[in-house]
């Protein structure tokens, strides 16, 4: 396969208003950008509902902080994993890695907020792509984290993920796809695998 990059970035979207007490505490990488981190790096955020603060690497770009929910760049890290590794997390926080299910979960619903998905790709011609989603969210782990996407705002890497639509999340040891085949729809990374293929 010749991909080098994949990375998958939330943005915040809807406004909010924070409270006093909320202040001192990260929810996602735009709070970190807003409290004046305007650097890339890792940080610490605590969305609503999760019992415990974790790491994100953050992207700070021309007002925005997205937050990096995977990144895949070397292939160091073995992606084919199972269905609590993915709930879970995995990989190097300063490498290639998955942010967890649960972490993606308390993100896009804790918060009261709504979050655009960007999904960054880039080929070894160093072609670039991306696609772009208003309004992602997954549910929690007794719903098998359902993919709920609002719409495709565009992207040169075109629009695979619709398609997945309000699936449940499947990995090779736990199918719960009961839309597509077994092995379509299979993790966020056979998605990628899917855009990727468009872009070669
Ligand atoms: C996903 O499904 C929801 C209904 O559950 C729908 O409102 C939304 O438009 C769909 N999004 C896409 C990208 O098809």
């Amino acid at each position: 396969m010749g991909l080098q990059f994949t990375f998958l970035l939330l943005l915040l979207i809807k406004p909010y208003i924070r409270t006093l007490a909320e202040e001192e505490r990260y929810y996602d990488c735009q709070d970190v950008y807003d409290s004046g981190q305007t650097t890339n790096g890792v940080y610490t955020i605590w969305p609503q509902g999760s019992t415990r603060p974790f790491q994100v690497d953050c992207e700070m770009k021309n007002g925005n902080g997205w937050t990096i929910i995977q990144r895949r760049m070397n292939g160091v890290v073995d992606f084919d994993r199972s269905f609590l590794d993915y709930a879970d997390g995995f990989g190097d926080i300063n490498g290639e890695y998955w942010l967890g299910n649960d972490n993606i979960f308390f993100l896009t619903n804790g918060n009261g907020r709504e979050y655009e998905l960007r999904v960054d790709l880039t080929d070894w011609k160093a072609n670039n792509g991306y696609a772009i989603y208003s309004g992602f969210r997954i549910q929690d782990s007794f719903n098998r984290y359902r993919l709920w996407l609002k719409s495709f705002v565009g992207g040169p890497a075109g629009d695979s993920m619709s398609i997945n639509n309000g699936t449940q999340f499947s990995t090779f040891d736990q199918d719960n796809d009961d839309v597509i085949n077994a092995d379509y729809g299979n993790s966020r990374g056979q998605v990628i695998g899917t855009l990727i293929e468009q872009l070669l």
